[in-house]
């Protein structure tokens, strides 16, 4: 049986596309299960839909407290049984009840290589630092921002006539791909995570 796996995502789901690709292939070993947004309208979820994949929409702005966000989420997600939960662009900090309930489980991609620049502008920090290497994370999502345990990292170069654009785009091609590869490699042959060091055997 393969691993199953809920997205959850905000965005353009290039990752997401990356990962409904993979899963076509029976012995990648994981396979996408339902798909979350935390808005509407947006590419990653006409691309479940093509997929002919269960999403849903939670907003923020629906619920009377964050904490109750957070509640819905987790039994949304818990709905379909995953044994992954993958953040692929998903713009929320998961909170509390999540964490109780897929925490060790809960794997998010960064596009730097942290703990260089965490947070929400990544691509735009290294570049305004001037480092000639940046590239992406993924880790194991914990209470803190962009601060989990690490699974795996790609280096990408910083060309001298890249903007936010260029780099983000070539960050992206190496992201899709180390997430293609870390989540097939937890699904086929598990992980651990002991304090900082996450492993996969
Ligand atoms: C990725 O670079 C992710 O790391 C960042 O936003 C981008 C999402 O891209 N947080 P997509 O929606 O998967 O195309």
């Amino acid at each position: 049986m393969p691993a199953r796996v809920v997205v959850l995502v905000s965005g353009a789901g290039s990752n997401l596309q990356a990962l409904i690709d993979a899963s076509s292939d029976p012995a990648y070993g994981a396979h996408v299960v339902a798909v979350g947004a935390d808005r509407d309208a947006i590419p990653a979820l006409d691309r479940a839909a093509k997929a002919d994949l269960p999403s849903f929409v939670l907003r923020v702005e629906d619920f009377e407290q964050r904490t109750d966000w957070d509640e819905a989420l987790t039994a949304t997600v818990a709905a379909h049984e995953p044994d992954l939960v993958v953040l692929a662009g998903f713009m929320k900090l998961v909170g509390t009840s999540f964490l109780e309930r897929f925490g060790g489980r809960t794997i998010n991609t960064h596009p730097a290589l942290l703990p260089s620049f965490p947070g929400m502008h990544a691509v735009r920090d290294a570049l305004a630092y001037g480092v000639t290497v940046t590239g992406c994370t993924v880790f194991v999502v914990d209470a803190g921002v962009d601060s989990g345990a690490i699974l795996a990292q790609a280096a990408v170069p910083v060309d001298a006539a890249d903007d936010e654009a260029t780099l983000h785009e070539r960050i992206k091609g190496a992201e899709r791909e180390l997430l293609i590869d870390t989540v097939g490699r937890m699904a086929r042959d598990g992980w651990s995570v002991d304090g900082r060091k996450a492993r996969i055997p």
